[in-house]
């Protein structure tokens, strides 16, 4: 089984292992050059060079000029305002390791590139719930706050500004759009080796992401209207046109438009992009940067939920920055069905397949029939025992593709498919063009309904006029959309920080593409959350950006997970759904805005013992500070713990989850219960839940002052520690005003680890045969001792991370257990999980014969023949790469080299 798992990934490795970037020797300078893991799309020659912490600007004068000495090396763009250094270019394969020895560069970046990530929506959404559940129309309508005076600066793929709904202008007076610049051009293809910049005055957008993200900020109506629509924006465009369909940026554009965005004095900015995992990202840096000058920084947490925990990007991790998740729209408007079944008549949403070669219209009641075949399954994958011909074909969605139930239901005599949705949520069916009946997909509800009808004997009918529109509550409405990427950040912070609707939102496109579309992703929640973040700053100008961060995630309402019966996990959800109105009508500032329980700083608190095991609790101490900003009226603050469900990647049995597992497991799902309550843990148990035990549950807070409260929380001690739960919750601030009915609840997240995350396994556990000397096509090699590598006979170390690791080190070593180096791709930095269904499932390192004895990968030495291991050490959570105890270190079985 692990043979063909891994080698269904051959074919990866075989195409990145040979797109590694220019590694060079790193350790004699104070500098060094970031290895990249493997596989990550780099722009070859092009480093970004970060000088150290100083005032930026200060030294890239000198240190240009010292560039100017090595012929082959271009000093493009210098970033001095938010990223102190620049990005350059090397030709005739100038070391980059020798651009790091520089006196006051700290460290040299490979350039990487970025896609947009979004996805076209199988239905239309539908605006005006969002407004109203986001607290958005009644500041509006109440409070009459349009983020006029505000500026917003929009780093994107740009936007057509000649939109209706977008002012039809570009900064003339009066106009929305004051500020922003093209820094990219047409011309752009990342898959050239030279992509061609072409800068512009002007952000046209040739893609639409821009134009849509504009819209949910600033549409003016009649079919948008945005969150913000009075403020001032500027649009600095860093993404190419679409080239084969992908739209790309790298590093070195992205930090240009930041910096623009910056220098024009925006008080927002907002990023519907990126890449990467770790704080310490350029990006990261140069975001966390403009947060400390005082300027909001609201950012995509990423669309990489099916990949479950640690999938947050960069920058939304940067520290301050506002990582913003996505939830699913309310309402979904599309075309309509009409089903009718003695005693009930149902309206249907349709999802249409989107080819208008066969248009799915029945303009007279066509009948239904449920196709099983003759083992009574009802997926329409084999050949029905039901009589389909004449009729429209009902089968369920699973085991084959959409093109595969059409063509069957069509040799059948089919007139038409029905394909009902097997999970929550409504998708496009694609099929392909050897289908010549109409097919769509409705939800599972819809479809449950009518093969429960006619499981019971009924005649059903559909009728689809041409050009019929309804809405419809979406089954996922209000729910995390499942795209949205979790955290926490590598190394345990608390990511993203709030969510807003970002699943099926229905925007402003270039005219040329339709003017409107619906888009999905966390790219769709972000200038949400910035527009929000405006009305906010219009409501309160003197409002620092620390505490209107603050401020917007203590009043975003937590998301209740009706499977289990908590609130969803910040990791997931952040403090949940963003509400404007609450915002701007708080009077209360909570300082920090979540508590990220690290590890890094444990007690044990000896006078409460755990009922269950007898034994002492983990505990963190934190101190939360409480400003009444209510000028005349004193408050009284109550806390609460509000409980959220635990996450974990792995499974009962010690094998690695696709999707995070929750405690308490899921009502509705049987099986897990089952599962899990076999692996003995308890339900109900008190202690499975963290515990917040707080001295001063009660608090006065006099009008203008501040209050100190301290929290202590305790980590969950009836979760066994070896199955790596991540537990979390909300304190929750009940706040009451004197001599006044009003009350609020705010809340601040908290989330850990249970456990010593500093102990943490790096890698993978071994249920999934991993790590594991495999062949160059990837099979596992059985009989090691037996097996001779040579320089054309190479085989691989193939290895997955399980969490993020700053230092992954594969080296070879002798009998004698003597290093010899680093096997080529054996030493990276800053690598992420490895996500099952990304392009990275595993990562590799090669064994040919050579080894570098530096981890830049400058000088490769052959290695005699004889008996080697691999050894690969991965360095823990907060480790010191100075100290071997502090690495996961796998020694592979002896083999030889000839
Ligand atoms: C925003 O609100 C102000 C009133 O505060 C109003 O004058 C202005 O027209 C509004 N802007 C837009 C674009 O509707
Ligand atoms: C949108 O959804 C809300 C809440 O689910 C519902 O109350 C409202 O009627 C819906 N609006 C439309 C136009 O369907
Ligand atoms: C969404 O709305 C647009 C404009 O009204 C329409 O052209 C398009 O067909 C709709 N899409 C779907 C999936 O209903
Ligand atoms: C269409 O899909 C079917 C089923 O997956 C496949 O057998 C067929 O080769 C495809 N045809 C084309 C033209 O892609
Ligand atoms: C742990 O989190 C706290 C903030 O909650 C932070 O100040 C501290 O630096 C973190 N520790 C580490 C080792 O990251
Ligand atoms: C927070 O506490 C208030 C007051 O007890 C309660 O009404 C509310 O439901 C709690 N919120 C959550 C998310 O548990
Ligand atoms: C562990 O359980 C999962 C789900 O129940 C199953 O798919 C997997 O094969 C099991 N793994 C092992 C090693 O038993
Ligand atoms: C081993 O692999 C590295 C990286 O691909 C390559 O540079 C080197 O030439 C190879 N060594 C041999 C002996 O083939
Ligand atoms: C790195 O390069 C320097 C100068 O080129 C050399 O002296 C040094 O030995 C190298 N370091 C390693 C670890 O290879």
């Amino acid at each position: 089984m692990l043979g063909i798992t891994i080698k269904s990934i051959a074919a990866i490795f075989i195409v990145t292992l040979g797109l590694g970037s220019a590694q060079d020797n790193a350790t004699s300078g104070s500098g060094y050059v970031v290895a990249y893991p493997p596989g990550t799309h780099i722009k070859p020659g092009a480093y970004i060079v970060e000088l150290d912490d100083i005032t930026p600007g200060e030294h890239l004068g000198a240190v240009s000029s010292a560039f100017f000495k090595f012929p082959g090396v271009d000093v493009g763009s210098r970033y001095s305002s938010v990223f102190n250094g620049m990005a350059v270019t090397t030709k005739n394969k100038v070391n980059a390791a020798e651009l790091a020895r520089i006196n006051g560069v700290k460290r040299v970046w490979p350039v990487r590139y970025h896609k947009l990530q979004y996805s076209k929506s199988a239905v239309n959404g539908s605006y005006p719930t969002l407004l109203q559940q986001t607290g958005v129309a009644q500041t509006m309508q109440e409070l009459g706050f349009n983020g006029t005076g505000v500026k917003i600066g929009i780093v994107d793929s740009g936007v057509d500004y000649n939109h209706p709904e977008l002012g039809s202008c570009w900064k003339t007076s009066g106009c929305p759009w004051q500020f922003g610049k093209d820094f990219i051009g047409d011309k752009y293809d990342a898959s050239s080796p030279a992509p061609i910049l072409d800068p512009n005055p002007t952000p046209m957008d040739c893609d639409g992401h821009g134009t849509h993200v504009s819209g949910i900020i600033a549409a003016r109506g009649p079919l948008v209207h945005g969150v913000a629509v009075g403020a001032t924006l500027g649009m600095y465009r860093v993404f190419s046109c679409p080239v084969d369909g992908n739209v790309y940026s790298s590093d070195d554009i992205i930090l240009q438009g930041i910096e623009a965005a910056y220098q024009d004095g925006h008080n927002i900015i907002s990023l519907s992009l990126g890449g990467g995992t770790w704080p310490e990202d350029p990006l990261s840096v140069a975001c966390a940067r403009v947060v400390e000058k005082g300027i909001v920084v609201v950012a995509a947490i990423g669309n990489d939920g099916d990949n479950g925990l640690y999938t947050a990007g960069s920058p939304a991790v940067g520290e301050g920055v506002i990582g913003v998740g996505s939830v699913d729209n309310w309402n979904i408007t599309g075309s309509i069905a009409t089903i009718s079944m003695p005693y009930r008549t149902l309206s249907v949403l349709l999802s249409m397949a989107g080819s208008e070669a066969h248009p799915f219209v029945f303009e007279t009641p066509m009948p239904i029939a449920a196709s099983v075949d003759e083992n009574g399954n009802d997926e329409g994958c084999n050949k029905p025992v039901t009589e389909l011909s004449g009729k429209v074909a009902l089968v369920r969605r699973g085991t084959c593709t959409f093109t595969q139930k059409a063509l069957i239901a069509q040799a059948a005599g089919a007139i038409g498919v029905l394909v009902y949705n097997n999970a929550a949520g409504m998708l496009s069916p694609g099929i392909n063009n050897t289908v010549s009946i109409p097919v769509v997909l409705i939800s599972e509800n819809d479809g449950l309904r009518i093969a429960n009808g006619i499981s019971q004997g009924k005649e059903a009918t559909i009728t689809a006029h041409k050009s019929a529109y309804g809405t419809f509550p979406a089954d996922t409405g209000g729910m995390m959309s499942s795209f949205s990427s979790y955290g926490p950040t590598a190394e345990l912070g608390v990511a993203p920080l709030v969510s807003a609707p970002g699943g099926n939102i229905w925007s402003t496109y270039p005219i040329k593409l339709g003017s409107y579309t619906t888009l999905s992703g966390t790219s769709m929640a972000t200038p949400f959350v910035s527009g929000v973040a405006a009305l906010l700053k219009q409501a309160h100008p003197n409002l620092r950006a620390g505490d209107i961060r603050n401020v917007l995630v203590a009043t975003a309402q937590p998301l209740l997970d009706s499977d289990t019966g908590r609130m969803v996990h910040p990791y997931h959800s952040g403090a949940g759904l963003i509400n404007a109105y609450n915002a701007i009508r708080s009077h209360v500032i909570f300082n920090p805005s979540v508590v990220a329980i690290n590890g890094s700083n444990w007690n044990v608190l000896s006078n409460i013992n755990d009922p269950h095991s007898g034994s002492a609790v983990q505990w963190i101490v934190r101190e939360v500070k409480v400003t009444n900003t209510d000028s005349h009226r004193g408050m009284h603050v109550w806390l609460e713990n509000s409980i959220a469900n635990s996450l974990t990647m792995y499974m009962p049995n010690g094998s690695l989850a696709l999707t995070p597992q929750t405690w308490p497991p899921s009502l509705h799902d049987a099986d897990k219960l089952n599962s899990i309550n076999s692996s003995e843990r308890e339900e109900g148990q008190q202690n499975s839940h963290p515990q917040v035990l707080t001295p001063n549950i009660a608090e006065y807070v006099v009008a203008g002052k501040t209050s100190h409260i301290t929290i202590y929380i305790a980590a969950p001690s009836g979760l066994r520690q070896d199955e790596h739960w991540y537990y979390g919750g909300f304190l929750n601030f009940t706040v009451t005003w004197d001599n006044d009915e009003d009350k609020g609840s705010f809340y601040i997240p908290y989330a850990g680890f249970n456990g010593n995350y500093r102990q943490i396994d790096v890698l993978a556990p071994a249920s999934t045969g991993l790590p594991v000397i495999a062949d160059s096509q990837m099979n596992p090699i059985d009989n090691l001792q037996m097996y001779t590598v040579t320089a054309n006979n190479s085989a691989l170390i193939v290895y997955s991370l399980a969490v993020p690791s700053r230092i992954v080190a594969a080296m070879l070593i002798d009998q004698n257990s003597t290093p010899l180096g680093y096997l080529p791709y054996g030493y990276i930095e800053y690598a992420t999980r490895n996500l099952p269904s990304s392009t990275t499932p595993f990562s590799a390192a090669v064994i040919n014969g050579t080894v570098y004895v530096d981890k830049g990968a400058t000088q490769l030495v052959s290695i005699p023949a004889g008996k080697y291991r691999v050894q690969l050490s991965a360095l823990r959570p907060f480790g010191n790469e100075m100290s071997s105890a502090d690495f996961q270190t796998w020694y592979s079985p002896l083999f030889n080299i000839g």
